[in-house]
């Protein structure tokens, strides 16, 4: 075996709430902010499949497991879904409750650890309703979401996620229009990137404080950002993408403070919140026992090539142009490139610069279009997400043997579920989602990776 990993590392997938279980009627689930975005915009949708055609894992999570028990599996990270255990964002729902004890019980008897998301996208409406992430009364209401979710279950779960991906909904929401409520206002995004921030501290700082069992963490989608040269300018427009883009979640979760150049380049355009003394503290204290990486795909830029116009509205493209590098390998279905050494490089910058935290790969795989021309004798034939897996985890393999603290692997995902905009366009699953019977039929590379689990590395 030529890349061995260590005996407990993790190798399992990741999946969110909204992906799997979605609305599902059933129950008092109130409505989360995707749940209202496909009310008002469903065009916004691919084929107008909205937040309500899941895959019914709340009903089937049985059968599921079971599969991911047959695959070997040993970890599964998904999100409990704030709406639907407290439908009115303040009070349990004892069903619910019920319902997600049974699902991280059924985990753990298959051998399976549980790693549990907080928060992966998808606040409650009525906290949207509340102003979501510009408002305190908000980061109160979470705060008490997180701890009533230790109380619930800290008997079960032992890794904690605060928020998935948080500078997504940031952007999506307050940048470039692809999340609810589809701003675009940077002095919003700012604010709501900070609170957020706070939401995550204060949630931390109280896991450690009554010393519930466990760790906790966060996870970020790191997208290293390389310049188009050498050049001053090229690199400078690369150092801007990596603060706006990383270094504004990355800093404050693991040093506890944001990276002064950010501060001076927001103060000098005049676009830096206002916040206090107290939440800067609290934000200071609270540091993260473990991270997860989400990385996809890496981030090319140049410099800008026109002028900016100083009377548009404030973006972080003030700063860069994106840059297509020729010859780059790409995966047509995304639009995204395929960088496997782009793992490497994070894992190695959070060596190197970040303390060499305990670190893990929380999502990494590949979405593809059609995925029914690859079908040969009812399965299907995915060899190129195959050599995705292994070609990011061999780079995973060399960051370690160099040092990094990172222990484990997820691949996104189990079965193919729901994206947020493209519904069932891209398929990432290991397992094949049939949408006619929702039958669920292993791909090439369920097989591929459950010999890898079983051989604890590949050749
Ligand atoms: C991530 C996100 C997941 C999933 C994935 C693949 O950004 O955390 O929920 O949608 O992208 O598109």
């Amino acid at each position: 075996m030529r890349y061995r990993f260590t005996d407990n590392f993790w190798f399992g997938c990741a999946e969110s709430a909204t992906q799997t279980e979605g609305f599902c009627a059933a129950g008092g689930k109130t409505p989360s902010n995707w749940d209202h975005a496909f009310k008002i915009s469903p065009h916004r949708f691919f084929n107008q499949t909205g937040p309500e055609e899941t895959r019914g894992f709340w009903q089937n999570y049985r059968e599921d497991i079971q599969l991911m028990r047959e695959t070997g599996i040993n970890s599964y990270r998904t999100s409990l879904s704030w709406a639907r255990l407290m439908p009115d964002g303040y009070h349990l729902d004892e069903a619910a409750a019920a319902r997600y004890r049974d699902i991280i019980l059924c985990l753990k008897e298959a051998g399976i650890e549980p790693i549990i998301t907080l928060m992966h996208f998808d606040l409650p409406f009525l906290m949207q309703q509340k102003g979501g992430w510009l408002s305190a009364q908000v980061i109160d209401a979470f705060v008490r979401y997180a701890e009533t979710c230790f109380d619930q279950f800290g008997d079960l779960v032992s890794h904690w996620i605060t928020f998935n991906e948080p500078i997504v909904p940031v952007e999506g929401g307050y940048l470039y229009d692809f999340h609810y409520p589809f701003k675009r206002d940077f002095a919003s995004a700012a604010r709501a990137a900070f609170n957020t921030q706070l939401a995550h501290a204060r949630a931390v700082n109280l896991f450690h404080e009554r010393r519930y069992a466990g760790k906790i963490g966060i996870v970020l989608n790191l997208t290293p950002s390389y310049p188009r040269s050498e050049h001053p300018a090229d690199v400078y427009a690369a150092e801007v993408a990596d603060l706006f883009f990383n270094k504004s979640f990355l800093e404050p979760s693991l040093n506890g403070r944001y990276p002064e150049k950010l501060i001076a380049l927001l103060k000098h355009y005049d676009q830096l919140p206002v916040v206090s003394e107290d939440d800067l503290q609290i934000i200071a204290h609270a540091r993260v026992d473990m991270l997860g990486v989400n990385y996809y795909h890496p981030r090319r830029v140049q410099a800008r090539q026109t002028a900016i116009n100083p009377a548009s509205p404030f973006m972080p493209d003030w700063f860069f142009d994106a840059y297509e590098m020729p010859g780059r390998i790409m995966n047509t279905s995304r639009g995204w490139e395929i960088y496997p050494q782009g793992i490497y490089d994070i894992l190695t910058d959070l060596r190197l610069n970040y303390g060499n935290i305990p670190v893990f790969i929380s999502e990494n795989g590949m979405g593809v279009e059609n995925e029914e021309r690859w079908i040969e004798a009812g399965q299907v034939n995915d060899a190129y997400r195959i050599d995705f897996i292994r070609q990011h985890l061999i780079a995973v393999h060399q960051a370690i043997n160099e040092g990094s603290h990172c222990f484990g692997y997820h691949c996104w995902t189990f079965i193919d579920n729901w994206s947020w905009l493209n519904g069932y366009k891209n398929r990432y699953g290991l397992y094949r989602l049939d949408l006619k019977n929702m039958q669920r039929t292993p791909k090439a590379s369920a097989q591929w990776y459950a010999a890898l689990i079983k051989n604890n590395g590949l050749n």
